[in-house]
């Protein structure tokens, strides 16, 4: 992989805004992928490609990354940064809402990044559950969303956010098939294992 072109695409995202993982959330998932090797990695939330991009480097020999974005102008920017960084023979894009995508995938998956709407987390819990294997792990960013989730905080443009983030933080605490911790780095990291029955 090209290291330099990949800085330079965290520094661009960084200038224009796009909302990229952090690097301390980077830090913790790197631990578990470097144990793991994943072979199947799905993420909800391509945004320009980056995440995907870093994880690349600890698949498994032959490993593929699934990763889904609605916004156009993304698609195609993530597109030329997997290209410009020579792993586009192991990022596959869908394009479109997950809401609609996810269901009509039927894969299995060692590891899950959810990283997109808020408001729509216990969904994608729901079908990344659908099609985890039996080790996997579900990672899910933001989950925190800048301490709302575990304040009184009520304000109404976030407050179906935060709602939902907070239903599936009970969801994965409750599930007796998940082992799930809350870590507080960047804006908030679930990690969710997959018990072995
Ligand atoms: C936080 S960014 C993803 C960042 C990326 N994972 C990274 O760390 O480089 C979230 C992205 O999810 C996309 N998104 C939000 N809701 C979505 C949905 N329902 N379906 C597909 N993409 C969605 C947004 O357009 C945005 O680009």
């Amino acid at each position: 992989m090209n290291k330099k072109e990949l800085e330079k695409i965290k520094e661009k995202a960084l200038k224009e805004n796009i909302p990229i993982i952090m690097d301390d959330t980077l830090e913790v998932m790197e631990k578990y992928l470097i144990t793991k090797k994943p072979q199947r990695i799905l993420e909800i939330g391509t945004a320009v490609g980056y995440s995907a991009i870093c994880f690349t480097e600890f698949l498994a020999e032959d490993g593929m990354i699934d990763t889904i974005e609605r916004d156009i102008e993304r698609v195609k920017e993530a597109k030329e940064n997997i290209k410009r960084v020579g792993v586009e023979e192991k990022i596959h894009i869908y394009e479109g809402d997950a809401v609609e995508i996810l269901p009509t995938l039927d894969e299995k998956y060692d590891v899950v990044f959810i990283d997109a709407a808020k408001g729509k987390y216990p969904f994608f819990l729901k079908e990344s559950m659908r099609m985890l294997k039996s080790d996997g792990i579900i990672f899910a960013d933001n989950i925190l969303y800048k301490g709302y989730v575990m304040s009184d905080y009520n304000k109404h443009k976030q407050r179906t956010a935060v709602r939902n983030l907070r239903e599936y933080i009970k969801e994965v605490s409750e599930n007796p098939n998940l082992e799930t911790e809350i870590l507080e780095v960047g804006d908030g990291l679930a990690i969710s294992k997959m018990k072995f029955s």
